[in-house]
Protein backbone atom coordinates (compact mmCIF):
# COMPACT_ATOMS: atom_id res chain seq x y z
CA UNK A 1 0.00 0.00 0.00
CA UNK A 2 1.13 3.32 -0.68
CA UNK A 3 1.00 5.37 2.66
CA UNK A 4 2.41 8.96 0.85
CA UNK A 5 -0.57 9.59 -1.03
CA UNK A 6 -4.10 11.25 -0.89
CA UNK A 7 -6.64 11.92 -2.73
CA UNK A 8 -8.77 14.87 -2.75
CA UNK A 9 -11.61 16.89 -4.99
CA UNK A 10 -12.13 20.57 -5.36
CA UNK A 11 -16.03 20.19 -4.65
CA UNK A 12 -18.77 22.12 -6.60
CA UNK A 13 -19.16 25.22 -4.75
CA UNK A 14 -15.34 26.20 -4.65
CA UNK A 15 -15.10 24.98 -8.52
CA UNK A 16 -18.20 27.32 -9.61
CA UNK A 17 -16.77 30.20 -7.23
CA UNK A 18 -13.40 30.43 -8.80
CA UNK A 19 -11.38 28.93 -6.33
CA UNK A 20 -9.58 26.36 -7.89
CA UNK A 21 -6.35 28.29 -8.37
CA UNK A 22 -6.33 29.37 -4.76
CA UNK A 23 -6.96 25.94 -3.70
CA UNK A 24 -4.58 24.16 -5.94
CA UNK A 25 -1.87 27.16 -4.90
CA UNK A 26 -2.43 26.59 -0.94
CA UNK A 27 -1.54 23.00 -2.17
CA UNK A 28 1.42 23.10 -3.53
CA UNK A 29 3.05 25.38 -1.19
CA UNK A 30 2.15 23.06 1.49
CA UNK A 31 4.33 20.67 -0.47
CA UNK A 32 2.07 18.26 -2.54
CA UNK A 33 3.02 16.95 -5.33
CA UNK A 34 0.17 16.40 -7.92
CA UNK A 35 0.14 12.56 -9.38
CA UNK A 36 -2.73 13.05 -11.07
CA UNK A 37 -5.37 15.37 -12.02
CA UNK A 38 -8.76 15.56 -13.90
CA UNK A 39 -11.96 18.21 -13.98
CA UNK A 40 -15.34 16.17 -14.14
CA UNK A 41 -18.17 15.97 -13.33
CA UNK A 42 -19.94 12.75 -10.99
CA UNK A 43 -23.40 11.54 -11.88
CA UNK A 44 -25.67 10.71 -9.47
CA UNK A 45 -24.90 7.04 -9.86
CA UNK A 46 -21.11 7.93 -9.80
CA UNK A 47 -21.19 10.09 -6.53
CA UNK A 48 -23.73 8.07 -4.74
CA UNK A 49 -20.95 5.07 -5.25
CA UNK A 50 -17.90 7.23 -3.92
CA UNK A 51 -19.81 7.98 -1.13
CA UNK A 52 -21.39 4.76 -0.42
CA UNK A 53 -19.59 4.94 3.03
CA UNK A 54 -21.83 7.16 3.86
CA UNK A 55 -25.17 5.64 2.80
CA UNK A 56 -26.83 5.49 6.44
CA UNK A 57 -26.12 9.17 7.40
CA UNK A 58 -28.69 11.39 7.43
CA UNK A 59 -26.93 13.59 4.80
CA UNK A 60 -26.35 11.47 2.12
CA UNK A 61 -29.30 12.22 -0.63
CA UNK A 62 -27.96 15.67 -0.21
CA UNK A 63 -24.27 14.93 -0.63
CA UNK A 64 -24.99 13.00 -3.50
CA UNK A 65 -27.15 15.86 -4.96
CA UNK A 66 -24.41 18.33 -3.70
CA UNK A 67 -21.63 16.30 -5.66
CA UNK A 68 -23.36 15.68 -8.55
CA UNK A 69 -24.65 19.33 -9.10
CA UNK A 70 -21.73 20.77 -10.95
CA UNK A 71 -18.02 20.08 -12.24
CA UNK A 72 -15.36 19.05 -9.52
CA UNK A 73 -11.39 18.81 -9.64
CA UNK A 74 -10.50 15.26 -8.73
CA UNK A 75 -6.59 14.78 -7.60
CA UNK A 76 -3.91 12.54 -6.39
CA UNK A 77 -1.64 14.18 -4.33
CA UNK A 78 1.98 13.01 -2.77
CA UNK A 79 3.77 14.56 0.00
CA UNK A 80 5.10 12.34 3.58
CA UNK A 81 2.79 11.82 6.25
CA UNK A 82 -0.01 12.54 2.94
CA UNK A 83 -3.56 11.91 4.27
CA UNK A 84 -3.15 13.39 7.87
CA UNK A 85 -0.93 16.47 6.86
CA UNK A 86 -3.88 17.16 4.15
CA UNK A 87 -6.56 16.69 6.45
CA UNK A 88 -4.59 19.35 8.83
CA UNK A 89 -4.50 21.77 5.70
CA UNK A 90 -8.23 21.70 4.81
CA UNK A 91 -8.90 21.93 8.14
CA UNK A 92 -12.42 20.60 10.28
CA UNK A 93 -15.77 19.44 8.08
CA UNK A 94 -18.06 22.58 9.46
CA UNK A 95 -15.53 25.71 8.57
CA UNK A 96 -17.02 27.10 11.31
CA UNK A 97 -14.70 25.13 13.32
CA UNK A 98 -11.96 24.99 11.11
CA UNK A 99 -8.70 26.10 11.73
CA UNK A 100 -7.67 29.85 10.81
CA UNK A 101 -5.03 29.48 7.44
CA UNK A 102 -7.35 25.78 6.74
CA UNK A 103 -8.54 25.65 2.98
CA UNK A 104 -12.19 25.24 4.74
CA UNK A 105 -11.73 28.04 6.84
CA UNK A 106 -10.69 30.45 3.88
CA UNK A 107 -12.93 28.66 1.03
CA UNK A 108 -16.06 26.93 2.30
CA UNK A 109 -19.33 28.09 2.24
CA UNK A 110 -21.33 25.48 5.15
CA UNK A 111 -20.61 21.94 6.10
CA UNK A 112 -22.33 20.63 3.30
CA UNK A 113 -20.15 23.04 0.26
CA UNK A 114 -17.40 22.80 2.02
CA UNK A 115 -15.06 22.99 -1.14
CA UNK A 116 -12.53 20.33 -0.66
CA UNK A 117 -12.38 16.27 0.00
CA UNK A 118 -9.27 14.83 1.54
CA UNK A 119 -9.35 11.12 2.00
CA UNK A 120 -9.28 9.70 5.65
CA UNK A 121 -7.19 7.02 5.62
CA UNK A 122 -4.08 5.51 3.37
CA UNK A 123 -6.71 2.51 2.39
CA UNK A 124 -9.42 5.56 1.77
CA UNK A 125 -6.71 7.91 -0.28
CA UNK A 126 -5.90 4.36 -2.41
CA UNK A 127 -9.76 3.38 -3.16
CA UNK A 128 -10.80 7.07 -3.95
CA UNK A 129 -7.64 7.47 -6.37
CA UNK A 130 -8.24 3.92 -8.27
CA UNK A 131 -12.27 5.03 -8.83
CA UNK A 132 -11.00 8.43 -10.99
CA UNK A 133 -7.40 7.71 -12.20
CA UNK A 134 -6.21 4.75 -13.99
CA UNK A 135 -2.46 4.05 -13.59
CA UNK A 136 -1.36 5.66 -16.91
CA UNK A 137 -2.56 8.51 -15.66
CA UNK A 138 -0.54 9.46 -12.55
CA UNK A 139 3.19 10.60 -12.78
P1 LIG B 1 -14.61 14.72 3.18
O1 LIG B 1 -14.85 13.24 3.27
O2 LIG B 1 -15.41 15.39 2.08
O3 LIG B 1 -13.16 15.08 3.13
O4 LIG B 1 -15.14 15.39 4.52
P2 LIG B 1 -14.92 14.91 6.02
O5 LIG B 1 -14.13 13.65 6.07
O6 LIG B 1 -14.39 16.09 6.78
O7 LIG B 1 -16.40 14.65 6.50
P3 LIG B 1 -17.29 13.31 6.36
O8 LIG B 1 -17.82 13.01 7.71
O9 LIG B 1 -16.52 12.26 5.64
O10 LIG B 1 -18.50 13.81 5.46
C1 LIG B 1 -18.42 13.79 4.06
C2 LIG B 1 -19.04 15.04 3.50
O11 LIG B 1 -20.43 15.03 3.72
C3 LIG B 1 -20.90 16.36 3.86
N1 LIG B 1 -21.55 16.52 5.15
N2 LIG B 1 -22.68 17.15 5.28
N3 LIG B 1 -25.04 18.28 6.34
C4 LIG B 1 -24.18 17.70 7.15
O12 LIG B 1 -24.34 17.66 8.35
C5 LIG B 1 -22.98 17.11 6.59
N4 LIG B 1 -22.04 16.48 7.25
C6 LIG B 1 -21.12 16.10 6.33
C7 LIG B 1 -19.71 17.27 3.74
O13 LIG B 1 -19.59 17.69 2.37
C8 LIG B 1 -18.58 16.35 4.13
O14 LIG B 1 -17.35 16.81 3.64
MG1 LIG C 1 -14.59 11.95 4.87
Amino acid sequence: MTTNRTFTMIKPDAVANGSIGGILKMINEAGFRIVAMKYTKLSADAAGKFYEIHKERPFYGELVDYMSSGPIVAAILEKENAVADFRKLIGATDPTKAEEGTIRKIYAKSIAANAVHGSDSDENAQIEGDFYFSWLERF
